[in-house]
């Protein structure tokens, strides 16, 4: 059964680790390392034990078992989905070719690229998000916030063991060096900007679990297309833990303006900060600012490297097979985001090739819109009239065509000057965050919930919101 997770191993893992003593011992000697950056950089508050879910099959069915788990002890593995013995490559001008199991010499370099990159991200997010625990708003929540950081963890492990498997001595110094790099740091940043962004309070962490994380899923869907099967196995799994991160932050929001919404109704004012909730201008604001970054992580409108990536058969796109076209893309075109000759926001027809950071791009952004009608419909069923919405892609951009204007949340173009005296009415203010932060209290009491947010409708694994789903030290 290639699926089931050998437990008895130092690193659990459904790879047969133990049949490549030399990759087995790389791997156990990277392990202390990993151990020593999850002391230093992971999650800063100290608990006894943590109700975790740990991946123990990858399987549809079962595929976790949930338990209390000091989490210093959580057996993070190595695990890919199932092989497909007659999986082929879909897309590319290796279409058809049965999918490679090892790396292919001439795209050595590529591969090994885009899965540093990938890699950077998952220990990125949980020094960012090591503070949080500090101020959690709820046991539940603080379990799920645990669980995230553990899961981005495992995912650190899935890239270094490609690295590990696959890339001989180069991938194991790349591999040292995700441990060296750190957010936000002067000398070793981490590679993608929005990773090198604090997240120093909890509407922040929720609207990154629910914009950049999503941005993480749209990456790993293209990954999962990948020729090279192995990291093609890897990422499908991940996204299956991904999934949970999304609902965090989906739900996570959901509870805030639900909280915030009531508070409005009671007291007849959008001034909840009086009563203890988040003006949903407050919000409004930290969603421009984390859908603006996150768009920066998609890349260029155009790019030639990633045109190379599709037609090499690295990297594919969202949802690759249901596409109804030739999958190679050598004659068609697609519509990107541009200035206009005389500055104006438009548009240019170019290689559907060289657009396919922008087809992704456009996949993530309609998948982002759910978020916000189902939150507009918490605002709609209180009975107010306020709504949130995404702002334009021109808006708060550093990356791409965007970079050099600036633009208002609809999209009006304004001068530099404009943005400056105004932007304070589009991106969250010092006032903002200190008033995000002075609500930030932690609330550690079994069943007890902070007042800015509401309860989750259901709890973790069928158990119910009172109970104990992290016993503190
Ligand atoms: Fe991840
Ligand atoms: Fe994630």
């Amino acid at each position: 059964m290639p699926s089931a997770a050998d437990y008895t191993e130092k690193i659990p893992n459904n790879v047969d680790l133990r049949e490549d003593r030399r990759l087995q011992r790389a791997l156990e000697s990277w392990q202390p390392n990993f151990m020593h950056w999850w002391d230093a950089m992971g999650p800063a508050l100290p608990v006894e034990d943590v109700y975790l879910r740990t991946a123990v099959n990858v399987g549809r069915e079962g595929w976790a078992h949930f338990g209390h788990v000091a989490m210093r002890d959580y057996r993070w593995g190595i695990f890919l989905a199932e092989r497909d013995p007659d999986r082929r490559i879909a897309f590319g001008e290796h279409k058809g070719e049965p999918a490679w199991q090892k790396v292919p010499g001439e795209y050595r370099a590529e591969l090994q690229r885009l899965i540093v990159i990938q890699g950077d991200t998952e220990p990125a997010s949980v020094e960012q998000q090591r503070n949080l625990g500090a101020t959690a708003p709820s046991l539940y929540d603080l379990r799920n916030l645990f669980q995230v950081n553990v899961e981005e963890g495992r995912h650190l492990w899935a890239m270094v063991y490609l690295l590990h498997a696959y890339f001989g001595r180069e991938g194991r110094s790349e591999a040292e060096e995700l441990l060296h790099r750190s957010s936000g740091s002067e000398d070793a940043p981490r590679i993608l900007g929005a990773f090198n962004e604090e997240t120093p309070d909890w509407l922040s962490f929720f609207m990154f679990t629910y914009f950049t994380d999503r941005d993480g899923k749209y990456q790993l869907g293209t990954l999962k297309e990948s020729g090279f099967d192995p990291l093609s196995r890897t990422c499908e799994f991940m996204l299956k833990e991904e999934a949970h991160h999304m609902f965090v932050g989906t739900t996570g929001i959901d509870r805030i303006v639900e909280r915030t919404a009531q508070l409005t109704v009671a007291h007849d004012t959008d001034e909840v900060g009086a009563c203890g909730g988040i003006p949903l201008d407050v919000i409004q604001k930290y969603l421009n600012f984390q859908y603006s970054v996150s768009l920066d992580l998609f890349g260029g409108e155009t790019s030639t490297n990633v045109a190379n990536y599709f037609t090499a058969g690295l990297k594919g796109r969202w949802s690759e097979e249901r596409r109804r076209d030739d999958h190679q893309l050598t004659s068609e075109s697609i519509m990107v985001d541009a200035l206009t000759d005389d500055g104006q926001i438009g548009q240019a027809e170019v290689a559907a090739l060289v657009g396919l950071n922008t087809d992704l791009r456009r996949e993530y952004i309609a998948d982002c819109q759910t978020g916000v009608t189902r939150w507009n419909r918490i605002l709609a069923d209180a009975g107010l009239e306020q709504r949130l919405k995404l702002p334009h892609a021109a808006f708060n951009r550093k990356v791409g065509v965007f970079a050099g204007v600036e633009a208002t949340p609809d999209g009006a173009l304004i001068p530099a000057q404009e943005w400056k005296r105004r932007m304070s009415e589009w991106l969250p203010t010092d006032v903002d965050k200190t008033y995000v932060r002075s609500l930030m209290r932690p609330v550690h009491e079994r069943g007890k919930i902070a007042a800015w947010i509401a309860p989750p409708r259901n709890g973790i694994n069928g158990k119910p919101f009172d109970y104990d789903y992290v016993h503190l030290v």
